[in-house]
């Protein structure tokens, strides 16, 4: 964490550029989400989104990356793919989504030094009530969190509407990670809690660019890291769902830089 760059304003020019990477990751995560039915892999999934970054002229933000958290090791793949009860940064292999599968698929893409970063948990085939629920109130909280994103509101509002939307549908909020500021660096300041601490934290100013990234479990917030040292999932196995945009904090309110692109 105090390795992380520190917090960088982000002039109109360069959110357009944010905005480029944002259309192309919302993109990939949608041909991610169509392509992921039972039988296909992960790295199927992985390679899907890097053609596609590539055929677009970008470069996938977390290859070869060495984050703040893991300096020792270099990231090998283009997409997060974190199955069921494993919470986030799941190393693409060739394991086969089967039915019933909840998959989280995280992306960064990178435009001319400039990055966006976003994730979502899809289904595979149709999946239970449990799991629909979770991934529901899951997207809920981050919505909940962007509604926050107005300029003179501070980091603590944006993490309590996240643990209040989390725990009043009686699930319970990931504690060791946080989203994270971004832009020229995949990783910027500040860290973006999704649970509420001491004091409230910095106050959101115009061209703030927030990855705001709930991680909401079934059962207990405890995570445990795997072998792979990578990948992170629920201490005590249950379900879990994460959802993540790029937003800038500007005037006129927020602006999602990794939303659906308008239709031309
Ligand atoms: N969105 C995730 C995060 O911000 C993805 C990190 S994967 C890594 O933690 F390779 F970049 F570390
Ligand atoms: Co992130």
């Amino acid at each position: 964490m105090s390795h992380k760059p520190p917090l960088v304003l982000k002039s109109p020019q360069e959110l357009a550029l944010m905005r480029e990477a944002g259309k192309v990751a919302w993109q990939a995560l949608s041909l991610m989400e169509e392509a992921a039915r039972p039988g296909v892999t992960l790295l199927e999934l992985d390679r899907l989104a890097e053609e596609f970054l590539q055929s677009e002229g970008m470069t996938p933000s977390f290859k070869d990356y060495s984050p703040p958290f893991n300096r020792e090791r270099a990231y090998p793949a283009a997409i997060c793919a974190s199955v069921n009860e494993q919470v986030v940064h799941g190393i693409p292999t060739d394991r086969k989504l089967v039915r019933g599968d909840i998959v989280g698929l995280d992306l960064g893409v990178c435009f001319r030094g400039y990055h966006a970063d976003s994730a979502r948990t899809v289904e595979v085939g149709r999946v239970g009530k449990k799991a629909r629920r979770l991934m529901h109130v899951t997207f809920e909280s981050l919505q909940a969190a962007i509604d926050q994103c107005h300029v003179g509101r501070t980091m603590r509002d944006i993490s309590r509407a996240i643990q209040r939307t989390a725990e009043s549908g009686g699930y319970s909020v990931v504690r060791q990670l946080t989203g994270h500021g971004v832009g020229k660096y995949i990783h910027e300041a500040p860290d973006v809690p999704n649970f509420v601490s001491a004091g409230p934290g910095p106050r959101l100013v115009p061209g703030m660019t927030l990855a705001i990234e709930p991680m909401v479990n079934l059962g207990h917030y405890d995570v445990v890291s795997e072998d792979d040292g990578w990948t992170v999932s629920t201490a005590d196995n249950s379900l879990s769902a994460h959802y993540e945009h790029t937003v800038a904090i500007t005037e006129t309110g927020p602006v999602v830089l990794t939303g659906e692109p308008e239709p031309e």
